[in-house]
């Protein structure tokens, strides 16, 4: 089984971007399940139920990070999908923290958990993930580490190495080389990258984030033209026992 990882996409051009060049991702590499993380698919940041339907005509589960809950129009959404997740270890509040996507012959569990340096404040994402792990009963598993610090991604890596499919780090938007199986057995990359217009700083004009780093005054973020770049992972993994039999990285600019 081949699951296909796309790291954040940014503002509503991207996303419709996305959606119309996933038909043919999919039929490249034979791919059986799609996730995208949306936590920025709406322009003006964070996820609407207008970019959350949007990514799922080709995507099958969305996740998020830090900008899940900044658009308050998506709070029902969050209640009522099965597909739209945000990270487990924010506690008992909207939404749900992990998904288990039926396929028919197989399912697939998605984790989404967020770190703990540089972030909100949030529960231990390492002992929200054991906690999750004892209520799965299928050995198919991502997890969406959505983390700043890559000390931090590599631990969560390692920790749950043997025990999950496959180990995906966000939020960075910029996409490491690193991508390995641990333990012979859960794929890993410490960022998949993002999704957006390749001449930016994180997919944003990046004249306005030098504006505001010269001046140090706030400036309205604004989404450039350009060209847009697909950033995502293929994980393999043998579905009888959950093991990642390879992790191919996508870099796609067109
Ligand atoms: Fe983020
Ligand atoms: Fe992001």
């Amino acid at each position: 089984m081949n699951i296909l990882f796309v790291g954040d996409v940014v503002g509503q051009r991207s996303t419709s971007f996305l959606t119309k060049r996933l038909p043919q991702l999919k039929r490249t590499y034979t791919i059986d399940m799609t996730i995208v993380n949306g936590e920025n698919s709406a322009d003006g940041n964070g996820i609407t139920p207008v970019s959350a339907d949007m990514l799922l005509e080709a995507a099958d589960v969305i996740t998020t990070g830090n900008h899940c809950f900044r658009r308050r129009e998506m709070s029902e959404r969050y209640e009522t999908s099965d597909v739209i997740i945000r990270p487990a270890n924010l506690g008992d509040t909207v939404g749900r923290g992990f998904t288990v996507f039926d396929m028919g012959k197989t399912r697939v569990a998605v984790i989404n958990l967020i770190g703990m340096a540089f972030m909100e404040n949030c529960d231990n994402p390492f002992r929200c993930a054991d906690e999750i792990l004892q209520n799965i009963d299928t050995p198919n598993i991502i997890v969406d580490f959505h983390a700043e610090a890559t000390s931090e991604k590599k631990a969560m890596g390692y920790y749950l190495a043997g025990r999950v499919s496959a180990v995906i780090g966000t939020h960075t938007h910029v996409q490491t080389a690193d991508e390995q199986i641990l333990a012979g057995h859960t794929g890993y990359i410490t960022d998949v990258g993002f999704t957006g217009v390749r001449d930016s700083v994180l997919g944003i004009d990046k004249d306005v984030i030098i504006k505001r780093l010269i001046t140090y005054y706030p400036q309205r973020h604004t989404y450039p033209d350009g060209d847009i770049m697909i950033n995502a992972v293929v994980v393999s993994i043998d579905e009888k026992c959950g093991k990642c039999t390879g992790i191919e990285r996508i870099n796609i600019c067109e």
